[in-house]
């Protein structure tokens, strides 16, 4: 059968992930987190103190990114390690906007997607899944919230996962408008929505409706139910 491809693109904290996750599980489909992979590139510039783009073009060919999938869910390796933890340090989110804007690693990135597209029917997020790496997916959805909501969401997340996180939330809100503003200004495949993708707003929406709502039209539209 012919693997099928659904594409979820938005800015930080749309609840992309969250929601692209559960639907890859309830339709039986792997779930791939294209953000994951430009932040182990990320971290590995870090790593190596990588300090112009030359270096970091030069470093892409030693780096070896895997991601698998786990019963706790897709764990990204780097060279045959687990990253996964490390790669949402704060100080990854602050580099990984510039990381992704540099055209060589997203060639290569965009690559390692598409292979993995080829395998098996995925549920792909990401920023520009449904116009560049898979502009023939038979399902695109574009998520967005308001900043604010948007902002609270990333707050909660980062209370429950650091109990320790002094992060308050107008940092967040400066954080994410900067990553944004950076993601979708970019000069190579910025952050947009594809014209045939189905814009969903989820500012006033739970995680279930999300999901309700996106394995609906996957139904309607892939599998004419
Ligand atoms: O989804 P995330 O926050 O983990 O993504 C981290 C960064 O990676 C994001 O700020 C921009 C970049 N990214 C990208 O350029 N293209 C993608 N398909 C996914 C992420």
């Amino acid at each position: 059968m012919e693997a099928i491809i659904i594409t979820i693109d938005g800015p930080a904290g749309s609840g992309k992930s969250t929601t692209a996750k559960i639907v890859a599980e309830l339709l039986g489909y792997i779930y791939v987190d294209s953000g994951a992979m430009y932040r182990a590139v990320t971290l590995a510039t870090i790593r190596n103190k990588c300090e112009t783009i030359q270096q970091i073009v030069h470093l892409l060919n030693s780096l070896h990114i895997e991601l698998k999938m786990s019963p706790f869910g897709q764990r990204t390796f780097l060279n045959g390690e687990d990253i996964s933890e490390e790669i949402r340090e704060p100080i990854i989110t602050a580099k990984v906007s510039f990381i992704s804007s540099i055209k060589e690693v997203r060639t290569a990135m965009v690559d390692l997607q598409r292979k993995i597209g080829a395998q098996s029917s995925i549920v792909m997020d990401g920023r520009d899944i449904g116009t560049v790496v898979f502009p023939h997916a038979q399902l695109k959805i574009y998520m967005n919230a308001s900043i604010q909501e948007r902002a609270k969401r990333r707050l909660n997340q980062m209370k429950s996962k650091y109990s320790e996180s002094t992060s308050d939330i107008s940092e967040i809100t400066e954080q994410i408008t900067h990553r944004d503003y950076a993601d979708s200004h970019r000069e190579i495949d910025p952050l947009k929505a594809a014209e045939d993708a189905i814009i969903l707003d989820t500012t006033v929406m739970t995680i279930q409706e999300q999901c309700e709502f996106i394995v609906k039209k996957a139904k309607q539209l892939i599998y004419n139910e």
